[in-house]
């Protein structure tokens, strides 16, 4: 079977419906590498412009940045995960650092969204990561499968092998955050597919990602020097120029690598 290599994006709070709709509309013009899995995340208001905006049988996944736990109710601001399902959503990030730290999303809070998700029939993309302060005092790997562990706590082994996970140092994300090096992120996404191994038997989890400051100058050598199954990408990716961009440098890895599966 031939290696596939996940380059998604999240949008965070950036995109107006048409903003989104026109990066759909590019992308849906564009070629995309063979083995490559394109995924998008937009904003919930433009979610399902862009389901609309992509042809049928696109390659292209769509998820959502969030969604709540619960089946339904008094979750004033929140969507359900049946919701974003009708959105067009397959997708459904969770625990980023962001939310961790701006809304209080605690890893049991993740726990649950990560069950909700897979009882909606939707995948969770389990996010984790250590503060600059913890990879300093040298427990980077502990702390982070320590995330992913709790976010796993509520899944069954067979569950467990259809989630994506995504590394992302909270120092190296966002305008503010450093590049990490490969041999910062290697150590831990070893860790973390340990951990994958342990909690689903076998290979693990669906897809081991990396992400924080990723963009075309860093994609190659992360891709070439670290042993995940993708990359998790924000300000590079939010320009559909970017994003193709780095859909082809994943084209190009694989080739140059034979597609073979991963070790
Ligand atoms: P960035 O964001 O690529 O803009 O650093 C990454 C993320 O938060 O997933």
């Amino acid at each position: 079977m031939a290696r596939t290599l996940w380059i998604g994006t999240s949008w965070k709070m950036t995109k107006t419906i048409q903003e989104a709709r026109t990066f759909a509309e590019a992308l849906s013009d564009a070629s995309i590498p063979e083995h490559v899995q394109p995924f998008v995340l937009p904003a919930h208001t433009s979610l399902a412009a862009v389901r609309d905006a992509l042809p049928a049988g696109s390659p292209v996944l769509l998820g959502t940045q969030n969604a709540h736990w619960a089946a339904e109710g008094a979750g004033t601001g929140e969507i359900s995960m049946r919701m974003a399902a009708d959105a067009g959503a397959t997708l459904v990030e969770m625990g980023h650092s962001e939310r961790r730290e701006q809304f209080g999303e605690t890893d049991e809070a993740v726990a649950r969204k990560a069950r909700a998700a897979v009882d909606a029939g939707l995948v969770p993309l389990i996010c984790v990561g250590e503060p600059a302060g913890v990879r300093d005092a040298g427990a980077a790997e502990e702390f982070v499968t320590g995330q992913y562990a709790s976010a796993l706590g509520m899944l069954h082994a067979d569950e467990v092998k259809r989630t994506l996970v995504a590394y992302e140092p909270v120092w190296a994300i966002g305008e503010s955050g450093r590049a990490a090096t490969a041999a910062e992120v290697a150590p831990v996404v070893e860790a973390l597919r340990r951990e994958a191994e342990r909690r689903g038997g076998g290979t693990g989890c669906r897809a081991l990602l990396y992400g924080g400051s990723v963009s075309t100058r860093n994609a190659a050598g992360l891709l070439a020097d670290v042993p995940v199954d993708g990359l998790f990408v924000g300000r590079s990716a939010w320009d559909v120029s970017g994003f193709l961009s780095l859909l082809q440098i994943a084209g190009e890895h694989l080739s140059g690598a034979g597609a073979t599966p991963p070790a």
